[in-house]
């Protein structure tokens, strides 16, 4: 396996932080992997495995070896009368396994239309967008540990999805490397289209019949509209979750703030829209040198150009310091920071 030296991180993270790793190495199989795993370089420095790189913010360079996951494929495994079954690689661009669902009429993952990054990402962080979340979906995974080599499969239960959560941020962190993941979708569509803004967005279009590919159509829309492009301006998606507050606290702060945004999530927790905090303190459209808070959706940091990662980190502590002080919330960052 080939491990490079010194090289430039800024075509693998969509911040664009020109920040240099001490080691690097493209996998694009289980076999490169277990190489990797083999090498003395690996062995002796800590790891950072890379996907699309549209979840991490570089703050400096990177002593670490950067394991860049570009493990190809999308296969049809199985299929019942209900279900398809697609195997696809941990390197394969999300977007385009959606594209490649839409033109083959699979339902599931048309709500998730447009979100940066690759396969191994998405059960990692359970990404989810406009009512779906991929724990709807996701049948298995396949991943590498990083201890023994081995080849070890997950099951749906083992993965313990949550909001932007799974096993692999928590328990098993560093463990191990997704190398595919299994996804089951529906031959006959079930829609998702509670979340107000895709009806709207479908009315706009005149759409009389839905279908996977107008609510793919629509999504593209909605996101096109309000979320910067990476390739034009630097960004991570949404920088911090969407915290959960006791409902005694949103009852309080709905007094104050009777247009508070909030969605239950539980008789006694509810989730607040953490963009509609942030855009309250101030900070909607804000910017400092070339860090800055995005006009139409505050919840994204974005880098204008020569922004540094740490000039990205502090805006991000000063934004989480006024929201804890105006609505007593600890905002928690989605974004991976190293
Ligand atoms: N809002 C504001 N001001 C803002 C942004 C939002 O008041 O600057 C309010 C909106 O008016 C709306 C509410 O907050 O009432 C929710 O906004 P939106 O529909 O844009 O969704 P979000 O909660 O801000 C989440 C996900 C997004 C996903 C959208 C759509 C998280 C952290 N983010 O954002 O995911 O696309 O819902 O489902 O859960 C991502 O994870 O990178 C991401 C973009």
């Amino acid at each position: 396996m080939n491990i490079t030296s010194n090289i430039s991180l800024k075509p693998y993270n969509t911040f664009g932080m020109d920040v240099t790793a001490k080691y690097f190495a493209a996998v694009k199989s289980v076999e490169d992997i277990q190489d990797v795993l083999l090498d003395p370089v690996c062995i002796n420095h800590e790891k950072i495995i890379l996907g699309g790189g549209s979840n991490v913010l570089f703050t400096s360079n990177i002593e670490a070896l950067i394991i860049k996951n570009e493990i190809p494929g999308i296969e049809l495994l199985n299929q019942d009368e209900e279900h398809v079954y697609i195997k696809v690689g941990a390197g394969v661009n999300w977007h385009q396994f959606v594209m490649y669902c839409i033109e083959n009429n699979y339902s599931g993952v048309e709500n998730l239309a447009l979100i940066p990054g690759n396969i191994g990402a998405s059960p990692m962080q359970n990404i989810g967008a406009y009512g779906v979340e991929i724990k709807d979906v996701f049948h298995s995974l396949e991943a590498v540990s990083m201890q023994d080599k081995n080849l070890v499969t997950f099951h749906h239960k083992d993965c313990a999805f949550d909001y932007r959560e799974s096993v692999f941020k928590n328990k098993y962190k560093n463990q191990f490397i997704i190398t595919s993941v299994t996804y089951r979708l529906n031959k006959t569509p079930h829609y998702n289209i509670s979340y107000g803004a895709i009806g709207a967005e479908l009315e706009k279009m005149n759409v009389q019949d839905v279908s996977i590919q107008s609510i793919a159509k629509a999504v593209m829309n909605i996101r096109t509209s309000k979320l910067p492009d990476p390739k034009i301006i630097g960004n991570a998606g949404s920088f911090f979750k969407n915290p959960e507050i006791s409902s005694t606290h949103f009852n309080n702060l709905k007094k104050y703030f009777p247009d508070i945004v909030g969605y239950s999530k539980s008789d006694d927790t509810v989730k607040v829209a953490a963009g509609w905090l942030i855009e309250q303190c101030g900070w909607k459209g804000y910017r400092e040198g070339d860090a800055g808070c995005y006009d139409k959706q505050s919840l994204v940091l974005v880098n204008y150009g020569h922004a540094k990662g740490i000039d990205i980190f502090s805006l991000s502590e000063k934004i989480m310091e006024s929201v804890h002080q105006k609505f007593d919330i600890f905002l928690h960052r989605e974004v991976n920071i190293f």
